[in-house]
This record gives structure tokens, C-alpha cells and sequence, in this order.
């Protein structure tokens, strides 16, 4: 698809994975509508990249409505939906607790379940549209202190592969996204990003493989990619 005036919802567009997806669809010429809670962090972004924004917690299904309100009223039409917002614990089996487990499907799997329907709804009628879930490699392999998080991400996987029998018959595409580990603020406990490391992900690889695999076009599409840096030891 040519991305020049298409317009795209991502969820948690706010900083990391998203944020360089934004980036990159703006700079194609698309319409980008990003989320997140926290309304200062989104502002500046919204001012850096000029895309629209709003405040909604999608682990909640307030949260899903408004961002699809807002990405009708701002937006005025939808193509794509980036499932991108996640929350990351690492926990052993041991130590884990039902809150932790609410609190990772509430975002990972219920809010971007909901993303997706409500935005499949709108692709069905229209038909043509694109989904891409970010899952994680962590959603193809366990590891010790992952049951939460990768479970999580193993449910989106899932979703992905349902989603993608039941749409394609209505030409929308869906993705799924496994990024290796990336260098964002993501499961650090002071929420920063961490320095670039040379040899380690960035953000814009992820977005990079995103936006080739949605710029190919309409007739093919990408049902998973999986992204690990060459060589991070
Ligand atoms: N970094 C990695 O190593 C890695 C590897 C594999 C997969 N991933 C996946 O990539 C995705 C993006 O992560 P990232 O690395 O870019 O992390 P990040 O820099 O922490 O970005 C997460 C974004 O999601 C937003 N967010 C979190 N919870 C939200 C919620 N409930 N509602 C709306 N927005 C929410 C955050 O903003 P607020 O906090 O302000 O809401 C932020 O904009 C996640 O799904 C993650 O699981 C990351």
C-alpha cells in the first residue's frame, strides 16, 4: 500500500516501538493518531512528529471507545491499527499473583483485542484495512520469570492467527510483530530509555521492518515477522 494520506491509530505511540512507527508513517505522508497515559509525554510527541493524539488507558474499554471516537473525529477515516501498547512484568512462577496477570491481559491481550474488533468492524465494512499486533519473541519461546509476559504475548500471537482467518476474505491484512530486545524504556523500572548500544535493537528497525512489510503491496501480505539483532553478545 502507498502510505501517503493513510491514516493510522497506534497504541502507546508515546515512546520506543510506536513512537519510531509514528515517525515513519508521518514522514511517508500518513495521518497518525498515538496513545498513552500519560498526556505531558504524548504532547511532546504529538509536537515532535505531528500526529494527534489522546490520553486512554487501552486495558480499559473506556479507553478503547474514546481512542476510536478520537481517531474518528481527528482522523476522519481508518487504515491501519498498530497494536503497540504493552506492559511487561517479569515475575518467577513462584512469585507471581493474580494481580499481576490481570494487570499485563488487561492491556497485552483484552485492550488489544478490543482495538482489533472494533477496528475490524470498520475494515470488514470498508473492505481494506491493516492490523499489526506487537507481539514479541517472548511469544514463541518461554523463558524462566516469563509467565506472565509471555503468555500474554503468546495470547496476541493467537489473536493474530485467528484474525487473520477471518479477515483476509475481506482483503484486510494483520501482522504479527515479534521483536527481539529493544533498547526503550520498556519494563525498566525508572520507565527511562536506555543508552543505543551499538549492537543491540533500536526502535526504527522495528518500525522499519513494519512499514516495508505494510508499503508491499495490497494483494500480499506478511502473516508474522520476527526481528533479533545480528549480534548482541
Ligand atoms: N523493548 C523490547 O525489548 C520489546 C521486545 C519485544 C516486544 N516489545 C513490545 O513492544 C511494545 C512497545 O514497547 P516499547 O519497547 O516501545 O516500550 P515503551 O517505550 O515503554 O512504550 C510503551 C508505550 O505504550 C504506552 N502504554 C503502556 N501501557 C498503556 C496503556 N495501558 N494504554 C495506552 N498506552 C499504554 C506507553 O505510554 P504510557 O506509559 O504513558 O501509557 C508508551 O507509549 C510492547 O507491546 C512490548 O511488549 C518490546
Amino acid at each position: 500500500m502507498n502510505l501517503n494520506n493513510k491514516t493510522f491509530i497506534i497504541t502507546g505511540g508515546s515512546s520506543g516501538i510506536g513512537k519510531a512507527i509514528a515517525q515513519k508513517l508521518v514522514g511517508k505522508g500518513a495521518s497518525v493518531l498515538i496513545t498513552g497515559r500519560d498526556e505531558s509525554k504524548l504532547k511532546a510527541v504529538g509536537d515532535e512528529l505531528r500526529c494527534e493524539y489522546v490520553k486512554a488507558d487501552i486495558g480499559t474499554p473506556e479507553g478503547v471507545k474514546l481512542t476510536i471516537t478520537t481517531a474518528f473525529n481527528k482522523l476522519g477515516k481508518l487504515d491501519g491499527l498498530i497494536n503497540n501498547a504493552g506492559h511487561g512484568w517479569m515475575n518467577k512462577m513462584h512469585e507471581y499473583s493474580w494481580q499481576d496477570f490481570e494487570e499485563t491481559y488487561r492491556v497485552n491481550v483484552f485492550g488489544a483485542a478490543m482495538m482489533g474488533q472494533a477496528a475490524a468492524k470498520v475494515f470488514m465494512e470498508q473492505k481494506s484495512g491493516n492490523i499489526v499486533n506487537i507481539a514479541s519473541t517472548a511469544a514463541t519461546k518461554g523463558f524462566a520469570g516469563g509467565s506472565v509476559y509471555s503468555s500474554s504475548k503468546f495470547a496476541l500471537r493467537g489473536l493474530t492467527q485467528c484474525w487473520q482467518a477471518e479477515l483476509r476474505p475481506f482483503n484486510v491484512r494483520v501482522l504479527g510483530v515479534n521483536p527481539s530486545e529493544v533498547t526503550t524504556a520498556f519494563a525498566q523500572a525508572d520507565r527511562k530509555e536506555r543508552s543505543d548500544t551499538e549492537n543491540k535493537l533500536r526502535a526504527e528497525e522495528i518500525a522499519h521492518a513494519i512499514i516495508s512489510a505494510l508499503e508491499m503491496d495490497d494483494r500480499g501480505y506478511i502473516p508474522e515477522l520476527s526481528v533479533h539483532a545480528t549480534n548482541p553478545f
